[in-house]
């Protein structure tokens, strides 16, 4: 981390996926605190320690050094069965977590209810479908706009949770039945749950916002860690093919309740090629055939469902515009070795769309349906870069690729990524 910069924003700059996990606790051995601010677990970001791997989807990756404390900041939406599950997962492989993870006590709860509002909207037939999670993301952001979620702090008030809780059903209830034909949700049953949760979970509440303003105090190294991607951002993203939070660097200003300028550098993550999981336009998308082979080289399985991630080239249109959006300060670029074994590889660099050539990604969903890419081919390497440790070493292909990508998205490359592991990572300044 630069010397003087205190605060770091790390921001997928694709459609999710990019490694922000792995470059995270890449970062994380020198970092006081480690702050998700957005999304919920719909998120899965996979970090190796050595040959172990743990997927985290909503505890921040930066849990596996002792060192680093790790909070859950109130922009997050939090299913407490899911937390507690990874919470314990983690003791059970002798990763602590007491008095070094925090949740805000003003998250948003995800509640059965979201979660199956979720799956029924997405079958219900007419209605679009975004190729969710399921995880009950987008019903409880919307409960919470809408000023009818529950938050954890309520859990500990119970004349407030039961009636906010009694208000919630009466509407959802009335919402299942008639829409969806689904019999509807007890309420003793879901109360006792979640008053068995807010027990399990007390240790770890706290007040995000004094904490995080105590560690700026004392001029303590923040890495904020941004979940999903720039493209899934649901303002600047593939709306409605997006989440339902800001995924960009601005969302950790709003989600984590600190001033914009508290945040002096962003650092942006893309994969050497793209990727993306879920329904929604995609530009550089391969023909069928061609993207199983990238599938099968990068492992592109989705880390929270399982499913089979859509693979592509490298899009410099997409990443440049998350560059000005985000403000990337530095990019981190993941996944090089998955094309080693390319002859040619291509990048992106503008879209045709009816007759007209396009530097700048386009927002109407058409456009983004419809444009061709223009490609430039590069030729490839066709060797190993998995244990190569120094720019330098990478073969003279490889470097040329990477500084074409600094130089088409506008922002010098400070990582490049070379393998799972910890320590396949290349540190330079390109
Ligand atoms: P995140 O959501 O951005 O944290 O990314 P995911 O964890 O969902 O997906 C990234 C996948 O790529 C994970 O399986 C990582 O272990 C893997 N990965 C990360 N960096 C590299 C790399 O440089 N090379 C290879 N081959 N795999 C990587
Ligand atoms: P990480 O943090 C990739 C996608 C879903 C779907 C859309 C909306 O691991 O990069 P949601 O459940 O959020 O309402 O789904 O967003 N999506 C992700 N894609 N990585 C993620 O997170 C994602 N989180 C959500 O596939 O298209
Ligand atoms: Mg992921």
């Amino acid at each position: 981390m630069p010397d003087k910069v205190i605060n770091t924003t790390v921001v997928g700059a694709q459609w999710g996926d990019e490694g922000k996990g792995k470059i995270i606790d890449t970062l994380s051995g020198k970092v006081h605190l480690v702050v998700r601010y957005q999304g919920g677990n719909n998120a899965g970001h996979t970090v190796y320690k050595g040959r172990q791997k743990y997927v985290m989807h909503l505890v921040p990756s930066g849990i596996l050094h002792a060192k680093a404390k790790c909070l859950i900041a109130s922009g997050v939406v939090v299913d407490p069965a899911e937390l507690l599950s990874e919470i314990r997962g983690l003791e059970d492989s002798g990763i602590r977590t007491r008095g070094r993870l925090f949740v805000s006590e003003q998250c948003h709860l995800i509640f059965p209810f979201h979660r199956i509002y979720d799956r029924l909207r997405e079958e219900k037939k007419g209605f679009i479908k975004i190729g969710t999670t399921g995880r009950g993301i987008g019903p409880c952001y919307s409960d919470r706009a809408l000023r009818s979620g529950i938050r954890l702090i309520d859990l500990y008030d119970e004349k407030l949770f039961s009636e906010r809780l009694t208000m919630s059903l009466k509407e959802k209830n009335e919402i299942f039945r008639h829409l969806y034909g689904f019999k509807g949700f007890s309420f003793k049953k879901i109360y006792d749950q979640y008053r068995a949760y807010a027990t399990e979970l007390r240790p770890y509440m706290a007040d995000s916002v004094q904490m995080i303003q105590e560690a700026m105090k004392r001029r303590r190294s923040i890495l904020f860690e941004g979940a999903q991607g720039t493209m899934l951002d649901l303002d600047q993203g593939t709306y409605p093919f997006v989440t339902s939070s800001s995924t960009v660097s601005g969302g950790a200003t709003v989600g984590a309740g600190i001033p914009p300028a508290a945040i002096r550098d962003v650092l942006g993550v893309a994969k050497a090629y793209t990727t993306r999981v879920g329904e929604g336009p995609f530009p550089t998308e391969l023909p069928a055939s061609h993207m199983e082979h990238m599938r099968d080289l990068g492992d592109e399985f989705g880390a929270t469902t399982g499913r089979a991630r859509r693979c592509g080239w490298f899009d410099a249109v997409v990443v440049r515009y998350a560059a000005g959006i985000n403000g990337f300060t530095r990019l981190a670029i993941t996944k090089l070795d998955v094309l080693d074994s390319f002859k040619t590889i291509r990048i992106a660099v503008a879209y045709r769309f009816r007759g007209k050539t396009l530097k700048n990604f386009p927002h109407s969903i058409t456009a983004q349906r419809e444009v061709v890419p223009v490609y430039e081919s590069m030729p490839g390497w066709s060797s190993c870069t998995s244990g190569i440790r120094t720019f330098d070493q990478l073969p003279p292909n490889a470097r040329k690729y990477i500084r074409r990508i600094s130089s088409l998205v506008g922002v010098p490359i400070c990582l490049v990524s070379v393998g799972k592991g910890r320590d396949q990572v290349i540190r330079c300044r390109v």
